[in-house]
């Protein structure tokens, strides 16, 4: 069974858990798109685990993991988390791939990323400022640098020197400190003998794992509604989350995939800008955020928080064929008197049940909530029967609307506050 895991939200829905459970039935698992933007969280035992890059199925010791050629990777973030790995007894050799035909990013997509938040000012997008959107303009503009490149010192050298004279000038331009095309090849080639090790064809490796009956579990970055072409555009990643950048990401076919499973937190967060119709602006947003962590693994941000949208998680699980749901988080909504969802919208005085293409229309749109009584306690819990009435009945709910079973239950942080159905 080979099986997919992606957001079902705006990112930040808890996918990092899920994965390593999931983990433990797949042979491979793959990261398909993003980069180090992506912040996936496991808690295990109290040891807590934050990957950017390096796929979250590698705290299982005897798992092969891959960075798939869809994803963009900083060689420093993964260095460093490599390190940070290895500092809590995890050791990647022997066990982790890194695709030869990965795009870099680069010191000056870093800084260009940072330049054009600037200059949008208060329209920003609020990016990770990891260099990810550049890096990607780079790859679609056929001048990015490939994993592959590492591997001979001309190719490195002069495509390195071929971009930095176009990037400084935009310096100039831009009134900033030039980039040294000598000291960024000199850098990049360190990299390369600390990453050689990793860099293959993980195209026909997966394609191979596949052929051998093996399974490969996908796991997917950011959400769905922060997909380039799906997600609420501009205010999106520069990837691909959804179902279709698993296998530009991989190179497996869609004949590899057998299961798509969505996460979905009980509620709804967001981070940078962008519309969010269920946002909660007062103190009940405040308690989600302090009771949920709901602060940025990657920037330290605090998200903003708000009631489930069923209308963004519906359209997530259309474009995906998502199948199963995971549902994260819902320890989150104990105690509170009333628990929302966003059932619709309400846009010029009409109800509608989609989210418009048109940016300037769904920041327009009100959310038309339906109302459920809250209730006690669900953390600790790993029988279904044993959920209070109430949290059964907000759940059965959400089947209903999605049409979709909610396969996977997390009442907590904690690999065994899970409830599998
Ligand atoms: P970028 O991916 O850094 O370019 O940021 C674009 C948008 O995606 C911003 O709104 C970010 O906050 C958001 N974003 C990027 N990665 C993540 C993530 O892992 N979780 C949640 N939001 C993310």
């Amino acid at each position: 069974m080979n099986r997919l895991v992606l957001g079902a939200q705006w990112g930040d829905e808890g996918k990092g858990k899920i994965v390593d459970i999931l983990s433990e039935d797949a042979d491979v698992i793959v990261r398909y798109q993003g980069g180090s933007n992506a912040g996936h969280t496991v808690c295990i035992e109290d040891k807590k685990y934050i990957l950017h890059l390096i796929p979250s199925g590698i705290l299982h010791k005897d798992k092969i993991c891959v960075i798939g050629n869809g994803v963009v990777i900083d060689p420093a973030s993964f260095l460093e988390e490599k390190r940070a790995l290895e500092e809590l007894s995890v050791n990647i050799e022997n066990r982790l791939m890194i695709s030869e035909k990965a795009h870099l990013v680069m010191p000056y997509h870093k800084v260009l990323d940072e330049i054009k938040e600037l200059q949008l000012g208060d329209g920003k997008i609020g990016t990770t400022k990891k260099g990810i959107g550049p890096c990607y303009v780079d790859k679609y503009n056929r001048v990015g640098i490939r994993v592959c490149d590492l591997l001979s010192n001309d190719i490195l050298k002069d495509k390195i020197h071929t971009n930095v004279e176009q990037v400084n000038k935009l310096c100039d331009l831009y009134k900033i400190e030039r980039f040294d095309a000598d000291k960024i090849f000199k850098q990049y080639k360190e990299y390369a003998y600390e990453l050689k090790d990793y860099i293959r064809n993980t195209v026909y490796y997966l394609n191979g794992v596949v052929k051998n009956g093996k399974s490969v579990l996908f796991e997917g970055a950011q959400g769905s509604l922060l997909d380039v072409d799906f997600g609420t555009y501009p205010y999106v990643t520069s990837s691909s989350p959804t179902v279709g950048g698993a296998f530009t990401g991989t190179g497996l076919s869609y004949k590899a995939l057998n299961n798509v499973v969505g996460v979905m937190k009980a509620y709804a967060t967001r981070v940078g800008n962008g519309p969010f119709p269920s946002e909660l602006t007062g103190e009940t947003g405040e308690e989600i955020r302090q009771k949920g962590a709901e602060f940025g693994a990657t920037t330290g941000r605090p998200r903003r928080c708000g009631w489930l949208d069923l209308v963004a998680v519906k359209y997530a699980v259309m474009l995906s064929g998502i199948e199963d749901i995971a549902l994260t988080k819902l320890d989150v909504l104990d105690e509170m008197e009333d628990v929302k969802v966003c059932v619709g919208y309400e846009y010029e005085g009409r109800k509608i049940g989609y989210i418009p293409s048109q940016l300037e229309e769904f920041a327009k749109c009100q959310p038309v909530y339906k109302t459920f009584k809250g209730w006690n306690k669900t953390n600790d819990i790993s029988q279904y029967s044993d959920l209070p009435k109430e949290a059964r009945m907000y759940i059965e709910y959400i089947e209903n609307f999605l049409g979709v079973r909610i396969s996977i239950i997390s009442t907590g942080a904690k690999r065994e506050e899970t409830i599998i159905r």
